[in-house]
């Protein structure tokens, strides 16, 4: 791996183990996409968990994994980068029958992972942290049997670059240089994400020989939703941009076959 690459992930990972508590929540009821998202329970993506093996991409605290094992998965696997949301993690599925195998590790390393062994992969608001896409995927597209499901959320990439100001939504960057970029004060602490495009996610995956079977971007936003305008996620702002883009994909039954 490029030392850039090294460099970046060391740096998210002492941020995210700063910021972890900020991101404690979760709900094992219902299966949520993101702010504004249409949920699992409405999009019915994953499917029947029912005695599958499932993999976690940036599991975080542990609460969709879960929502998985109290719907019946017969094994699951949690990866994060980040020491402090696995020992959270580590309790809140400490307490549930399903083995689950919790790994701390970033993304861009799981070369580990058992090949053609999980029945379905995860990962909500976690992906697009990869300081490297292509090999993310290629990744958890040889740890999938064929024909296992590939379902992840993330902040939609026209949201990323829109801001609400002065009752005006405007471009912060542009949306077509993708790039990485360092925030000194993410929630307090320096961090770096990658900005990509929808074409870029959509052309990985492809990459990786994956086979795109749903996009969504849709939002959900109560007719008296009355978020501060001005937050980073408000109805006001996700009535006219999703805040949330969803793909689901799989790995083809035959080798190098897209079907
Ligand atoms: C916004 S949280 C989402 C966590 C969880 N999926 C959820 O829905 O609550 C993003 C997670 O990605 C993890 N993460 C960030 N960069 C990562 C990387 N390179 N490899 C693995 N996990 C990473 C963070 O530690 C964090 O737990």
């Amino acid at each position: 791996m490029l030392q850039q690459h090294k460099d970046m992930i060391q740096m998210n990972k002492e941020g995210w183990n700063k910021v972890a508590g900020q991101f404690f929540e979760g709900s094992f009821e219902r299966l949520s996409y993101g702010t504004y998202a249409p949920s699992e329970e409405e999009l019915n993506l994953l499917g029947t968990v029912a005695d599958c093996a499932i993999l976690e991409v940036g599991c975080g605290s542990g609460h969709t994994l879960e929502y998985l094992a109290k719907r019946g998965a017969r094994e699951l696997c949690g990866v994060d980068l980040s020491g402090a949301q696995i020992e959270t993690a580590r309790q809140v599925v400490s307490k549930l029958d399903t083995p689950v195998v919790l790994v701390e590790a970033p993304m861009e390393e799981m070369s580990e992972l058992p090949e053609n062994y999980f029945d379905k992969a995860v990962s909500i608001y976690a992906l697009g942290w990869t300081v490297d896409l292509p090999r993310t995927l290629s990744h958890v597209h040889r740890s999938l049997k064929p024909g296992g499901i590939f379902v992840f959320s993330w902040e939609h990439p026209v949201h990323s670059v829109v801001e609400y100001s002065d009752e005006v939504l405007k471009f912060r960057r542009s949306y077509v240089s993708e790039s990485f970029e360092r925030h000194e004060a993410w929630r307090g602490t320096p961090i770096v994400m990658h900005n990509r495009k929808v074409s870029t996610f959509i052309n990985a995956l492809i990459g990786a020989g994956f086979v795109i079977d749903a996009v969504i971007e849709e939002s959900e936003v109560d007719e008296g939703d009355t978020v501060n305008p001005a937050k980073w996620y408000s109805g006001a702002k996700a009535r006219i941009i999703p805040s949330t883009l969803i793909i689901k994909c799989h790995k083809s039954r035959v080798e190098g076959e897209a079907s």
